[in-house]
């Protein structure tokens, strides 16, 4: 009896305890917070496919569709493998586990395996195969085009495999084998590609990184993968502006060897000044264009390219063999390299693009991506290629030399599915809609977009304006992790909403979980999360597997948790409101804030700095930051300049913060954490708070009010 009155007291006491806490917001206990949707942007009008769209298309219903979905569900084994036969596989996978897997952390090691035993090629798959089984050899591949508009090119499959093959043989003879990682930082250029699938052809894992990061970005990579091979080029105009490429390397590779790791070959393209290398020019003459060279690492590319034999017998992999890693940005300072394998990744690109832009043989697509980022992996490379698509590949910026390049572009090349990204259209819209409808654009079909959600305004413009109000409009909701798109309408069945992903992708299952993991159902507001492997998920961190574990299955247990809030409507269709971590997207470009943190905080004036983001009506987001200075030190427009190149250098330019406020302290809560949710009201100069009972010291936010920044 008192024993039991003791327990009783017990629970009492833990349960005042857990409401005391739970009183505290979400952002306190889980470090995450939900960006509300915007209810006056959720209409409900729906945007019908056009027939032309229609009648030629895959999947030209929404019962076709729902058919498949709930094939996909229900034996997903069999709805992947019969796709995944489709390929060419030297050893066939054992039939009776076509995959596994444990989503669960209280089961285990989380860990997904999709064709183990199977034997196969990605490269072989795209040229090869192509090339043998479905007759490609004469296709193009790619048309290239340049920055400049003089400069353009194309190759065909078979031109491609050559190419590929010889630089596989290139990679070889500078010893690299099967799993060694290889280090890729390159214009949009033919040879970009070229590389990563020659990596792939042996088997070797090709970790690209983006040419907007810097040496200390590029050096931290090289350094986490063992990349001991990097390949670059000697710059690259984007626009007007000349970025030196390989000056850029140079000092990457320098900041190797200060932390002891060494690069022990750099294959350098000359990409620059094509007309002055045509015609006779000797691999001497080539070298003219002063480029700092160490000749006991540097070699050039067009050199080790002129004795590589055009034959290659590509590695056979196991499914589960990695492909490639690519890194991306988290809630930690360090960037994580997120691996893909061969088999899963590869079908589910291959799936993802035939569906979602709903390929057709004679399509010519364009993802205006970079390839830097797992767009252009997996809708550049991998995904066109596996269905012999005929692509752009890009190498320019939307507004050079004028605002209508795009469009110029478009119209040339008779582009019909066309893909790119919520802030180039926030762009272009911004000049007259006679800069688009000067030019022809009815070999447009779908017009797809990525990277961050599309306000309801501008997926207007884009559908009627771009689009020509007869063109299905793909808003393809993923992530780097996921490999391919796992929201996304189909061209031909799903009926549109403006700024809506709609619908989950084959094999997707999402969810939306309250803050405790609960499930929720119906209408409703929650966090993303995904039930269920796909073929595409990413397989571990590299090198870091507790930090898969942790980041994506830590927090609500038993699902892939993607970092972003979402809104289900009452039809089922998804609005994604965002990053619900302290990840912020910048034009699309998804940048960690404790990596901007961390770079700030290492300026000598600076003790602590607190980055949010803040909307913004192109870029999505802008970048606003809060630093806290030493004792003594003055905040002006120096310590400014000083603090935004910091993070040029350490992360790139296309993460310059937008504004740096100065910030004598911070709001934290009594354990110390700062409440960034603050942050965020006070760089929208929003004083409608909310709770604000857990704030340490309350008079902390006068002040940045005070010394806020427009
Ligand atoms: C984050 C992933 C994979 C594409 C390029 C970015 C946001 C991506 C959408 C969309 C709303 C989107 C999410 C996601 N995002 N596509 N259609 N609607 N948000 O890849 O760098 O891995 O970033 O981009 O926040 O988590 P990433």
């Amino acid at each position: 009896m008192h024993k039991q009155g003791a327990i009783a007291r017990y629970r009492r006491k833990m349960a005042d305890k857990q409401r005391r806490r739970s009183s505290e917001s979400a952002e306190v206990e889980t470090g995450l917070s939900l960006h509300h949707i915007d209810k006056a942007h959720v209409n409900h009008t729906l945007f019908e496919p056009s027939k032309a769209v229609r009648v030629e298309s895959h999947v030209s219903s929404m019962e076709e569709y729902r058919r498949l979905y709930d094939q996909s569900i229900s034996d997903p084994a069999l709805f992947w493998s019969s796709i995944a036969k489709q390929f060419y596989w030297k050893e066939p996978w054992n039939d009776a586990t076509v995959h596994s897997y444990n989503f669960d952390r209280r089961n285990g090691k989380i860990f997904v395996e999709w064709f183990k035993g199977g034997k196969t090629n990605v490269c072989y798959n795209v040229l090869d195969h192509q090339i043998k089984a479905k007759g490609s050899g004469d296709r193009v591949a790619f048309y290239w085009v340049g920055n400049d508009p003089a400069h353009s090119r194309s190759i065909t499959y078979s031109e491609l495999l050559v190419d590929v093959c010889k630089f596989a043989n290139v990679l070889k003879a500078q010893g690299v084998k099967k799993g060694d990682r290889v280090a890729i930082y390159m214009p949009m250029v033919i040879e970009l590609v070229v590389a990563m699938l020659a990596c792939a052809r042996i088997g070797a894992v090709h970790s690209i990184v983006f040419g907007g990061f810097s040496a200390d970005s590029l050096a931290n990579r090289m350094i986490d993968a063992k990349s001991a091979v990097l390949v670059t080029a000697d710059g690259v105009y984007r626009g007007s502006k000349l970025i030196h490429l390989k000056e850029i390397a140079d000092q990457a590779v320098e900041k190797c060897k200060a932390k002891e790791f060494s690069v022990r070959r750099c294959i350098v393209l000359q990409s620059l000044k094509k007309e002055e290398v045509k015609g006779e020019a000797s691999p001497a003459k080539r070298r003219h264009i002063g480029l700092p060279w160490n000749d006991s690492i540097d070699v050039w590319w067009a050199d080790v390219m002129e004795t590589a034999s055009d034959e290659c017998e590509p590695e056979w992999l196991d499914a589960e063999d990695p492909l490639f890693m690519l890194y991306t940005s988290g809630s930690t300072g360090k960037p994580k390299g997120v691996l893909h394998t061969n088999g899963g990744y590869f079908v589910y690109a291959a799936t993802t693009f035939k569906y979602s832009f709903d390929h057709q043989p004679n399509d010519v697509f364009w993802c205006t991506a970079d390839i830097g980022w797992i767009t252009g992996h997996t809708y550049i490379t991998y995904g066109p290629m596996a269905n012999s698509a005929t692509s752009i590949l890009f190498e320019g910026v939307p507004t050079y030399p004028q605002c209508d390049r795009f469009w110029t572009i478009c119209e040339e090349y008779k582009v019909t599915k066309f893909y790119t990204a919520p802030t180039a259209i926030r762009t272009l819209m911004k000049f007259s809609d006679e800069s688009v409808t000067k030019h022809d654009l009815s070999s447009l079909k779908a017009i797809g977009t990525v990277g961050e959600p599309i306000n309801p305004e501008a997926w207007h413009w884009y559908y009627n304006v771009v689009g020509g109000k007869r063109c299905s409009v793909p808003d393809t909701y993923w992530q780097t992790e996921t490999g391919g798109h796992v929201i996304t309408p189909l061209p031909g069945a799903t009926p549109m909403k403006a700024g809506s992903a709609t619908l989950p992708f084959f094999g997707i299952q999402p969810v939306l979980v309250d803050k405790n993991g609960i499930e929720i159902e119906g209408e409703a507001e929650g966090y993303l999360c995904l039930k269920k492997p796909w073929p595409g998920i990413m397989r571990t961190v590299y090198g870091d597997h507790d930090r898969f574990e942790s980041t994506y299955f830590d927090l609500f247990k038993g699902y892939y948790f993607t970092g972003d809030g979402a809104f289900r409507d009452r039809d089922g269709y998804y609005w994604i409101t965002g990053r619900a971590d302290d990840v912020i997207n910048v034009s699309g470009h998804r940048i960690g804030t404790a990596e901007v943190e961390s770079a700030l905080v290492e300026h000598p004036s600076v003790v602590e700095a607190a980055v949010v983001g803040r909307p913004h009506e192109v870029k999505t987001e802008s970048m606003y930051c809060f630093v806290t200075l030493k004792q003594g030190a003055v905040f002006d427009e120096t310590v400014i300049k000083e603090l935004k190149l910091k993070v040029r250098e350490k992360i790139g330019p296309f993460a310059t913060p937008d504004v740096v406020q100065n910030a004598p302290a911070l709001p934290k809560t009594r354990s110390g954490k700062i409440m960034r949710r603050i942050l965020r009201k006070v760089a929208q100069n929003d004083r409608n708070m909310g709770d604000v009972s857990t704030l340490a010291d309350s008079s902390v936010v006068e002040e940045l009010f005070t010394n806020r920044i427009d």
